[in-house]
């Protein structure tokens, strides 16, 4: 498994996924989303069991500022642009549907297609210099790697709306209160140390019930009949052997030893 831009360690459990262009901001050209797309569509099972992943940019200026626009001027040209908009949609939901938490740790611009990764990511922590916002019609073009959908999703038509519409971007404290973010922290080192929190803390629970929880809480925004499939789910999730060792560990008044099972 060899990547051109992208790191991956492993370490305590959990997997650590770094987009390695510091020089052009992280911005994603088409190699650095193919290699997103083999990492979450097969290359991740090389890792053997993790509890989740921590999804970051390289260097100390950016997450990702955006969808490489050196490169995408040619695709635009050659009139491809909706493909490219399909295909980043298409590797934006291997993560939004990936069976263990991403958590997006974000220091630095996410704009554009950045913003539009760290919303495809279950959770968002950030760091006080932070930056996000969908600035594309700066550039005459409109957020095309979901952020029409998704920035309604975590802050309402309204605001989104507005940072759409003007361009402007927000601070990691807006984007806190507006809920964009789940947290923020001083620096890198504690939005590092928070991201790890939060997985260990997930990782504690049945991974069956993590896995068919963002099934059912994905299902709402996917057009799916999201009652439907967290009924399914639920009904799923009591058929295993963890539901019976999570109920038998609250009788028993001990720890669950969840086998995701
Ligand atoms: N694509 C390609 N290269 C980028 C880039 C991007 N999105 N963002 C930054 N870079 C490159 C710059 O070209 C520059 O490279 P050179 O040194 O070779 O010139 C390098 O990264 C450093 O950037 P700046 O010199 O511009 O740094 P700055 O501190 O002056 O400004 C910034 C930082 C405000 C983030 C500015 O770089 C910027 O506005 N970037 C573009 C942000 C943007 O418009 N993103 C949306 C892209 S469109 C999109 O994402 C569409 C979609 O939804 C699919």
């Amino acid at each position: 498994m060899s990547y051109e831009n992208l790191l991956v360690e492993d370490a305590n459990g959990l997997l650590y996924l770094t987009i390695n262009r510091p020089k052009a901001l992280n911005a994603l050209n088409a190699a650095t989303l193919g290699e997103l797309e083999r990492f979450f569509t097969d290359d991740y099972r090389q890792h053997g069991q993790f509890h989740g992943i921590i999804l970051t940019g390289a260097g100390d200026r950016a997450f990702v500022a955006g969808a490489d626009i050196k490169e995408f001027l040619g695709i635009a040209e050659q009139g491809d642009g909706e493909k490219m908009a399909r295909r980043g949609h298409d590797i934006f939901f291997l993560i939004e549907n990936f069976h263990r938490p991403v958590v997006a740790l974000v220091d630095g611009y996410a704009l554009g297609g950045g913003c539009e990764l760290a919303m495809a990511c279950h959770l968002r922590v950030a760091t006080q210099q932070a930056r996000f916002g969908q600035p594309e019609v700066n550039l005459g073009i409109i957020p095309g790697y979901g952020g029409t959908q998704r920035l309604n999703q975590y802050i309402g038509k309204g605001k989104a709306t507005e940072l759409i519409l003007t361009g402007n971007p927000i601070d990691a404290t807006e984007a806190h209160r507006l809920g964009l973010v789940n947290y923020v922290l001083p620096d890198r080192e504690t939005a590092r140390s928070k991201a790890e929190e939060l997985l260990q803390t997930i990782g504690a629970k049945g991974p069956l019930a993590i896995r068919e929880s963002i099934r059912a809480i994905n299902a709402y925004y996917a057009n799916e009949h999201g009652y439907g499939t967290e009924a399914r789910a639920f009904g799923d999730t009591t058929k295993t052997a963890d539901f019976r060792e999570g109920a038998a560990a609250f009788v028993e008044k001990r720890k669950a030893n969840f086998r995701g099972e």
